[in-house]
């Protein structure tokens, strides 16, 4: 069956991750894709680490603009990040009819409103699974899992690193630079970690969901956001002497007055599921009218864990919008000859 061509715009930790579970996976991904996901473009600054990555089998280039022009294209996966050449990056793949598979928060979060309205004017898909708590798929099930429901409200630890630093401050009782200079080592901080301590990143990732759970548009300018920056060692650890813990939530609630989204740290009673939630781990709850509270838990960062949340993107672009009616339902994604009678 026909490949769907895939044009890949930077290849740092996700990208690696990507290329290794196409990869691994290969027969499954297929299986429900419908047809083979092959990465045919690869576009990066630094040429030597595609070609370790990618191999022999992708155009490599480091001019992503030639990427997103490219007519063989059906896909374009942005993994650049940030607000400047990826925002002009979106946009013209869209102009030239090109789906986008994108783990850029900040992007959706700020300019989201106008990415989404062009790719619906063009007709074609922005999927950004990966954009919210990494390998969670927090999307899907707010977008799909959730549909029947009123949501009520949603909270979340959206941002790994800040979560790290709080649960090494509290067990080993070090100090923030300490812990915040090991996050960084670890590969789970943001390029400017200001983002990470401050709160940005978590209400770039509160503003999304807010987005999709409440069907409004994206409000990143009227969210409140506070980071962990003014935290002690001492503050924590005297919090769980009264019972609670600290962490860092991104919260965002329906109100008679209107949908209420900030970010800032909060004392959580320390039985609570989410209070429990230590390391890099993200953890979000959702509540609704008719499932009640719902808690999806995992990883937020890393490789693969993200990776999977793109090749996720991946498969359902391909099935929705490119394969034949047969591939459109993904339960019927089974091989018969490998369905054995259970003995029990
Ligand atoms: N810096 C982010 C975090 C990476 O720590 O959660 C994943 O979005």
């Amino acid at each position: 069956m026909k490949p769907i061509n895939v044009g890949l715009l930077g290849i740092g930790t996700v990208g690696g991750g990507t290329f290794t579970v196409l990869k691994r996976n290969e027969e499954e991904i297929t299986r429900r894709a419908g047809r083979p996901i092959r990465i045919t473009a690869v576009a990066d600054k630094n040429l030597e680490l595609a070609r370790k990555v990618a191999g022999a089998d992708a155009r490599l280039t480091d001019d992503a603009f030639s990427v997103v022009a490219d007519p063989e294209i059906d896909i374009v996966v942005e993994l650049i990040g940030g607000y400047g050449v990826a925002k002009e990056l979106v946009l013209a793949a869209i102009e030239n009819g090109k789906h986008v598979v994108t783990a850029n928060k900040a992007l959706l979060a700020v300019h989201g409103n106008e990415i989404f309205a062009a790719a619906q004017s063009r007709g074609v898909m922005v999927a950004f699974e990966a954009a919210v708590a990494g390998g969670i798929p927090i999307i899907k099930a707010l977008r799909e899992g959730l549909s029947a429901n009123r949501i009520q409200w949603l909270a979340g630890i959206i941002n790994g690193t800040t979560n790290f630093i709080l649960s090494e401050m509290r067990d080993k009782g070090l100090p923030f630079a300490d812990v915040l200079k090991e996050a960084q080592a670890l590969g789970y901080a943001e390029a400017d970690p200001t983002f990470d301590i401050e709160g940005v990143d978590a209400a770039h990732k509160a503003t999304i969901m807010s987005a999709i759970a409440f069907g409004v548009p994206m409000q990143f300018d009227a969210a409140h956001v506070e980071g962990i920056t003014k935290l002690d060692s001492i503050d924590i650890q005297y919090v769980e002497q009264l019972g609670y813990r600290i962490k860092l939530l991104g919260i965002s609630r329906m109100r008679p007055e209107g949908i209420e989204l900030r970010v800032h740290p909060t004392l959580i009673p320390a039985k609570r599921l989410i209070a429990n939630v230590e390391g890099a781990m993200n953890a979000v709850v959702v509540h609704g009218d008719a499932v009640g509270a719902t808690l999806y838990y995992g990883k937020g960062a890393g490789a693969e864990p993200t990776a999977s949340a793109v090749i996720a993107d991946l498969v359902d672009v391909t099935r929705l919008h490119t394969a034949d009616p047969e591939h459109r339902v993904p339960h019927l994604a089974f091989q018969p000859d490998q369905v054995r009678d259970l003995k029990v």
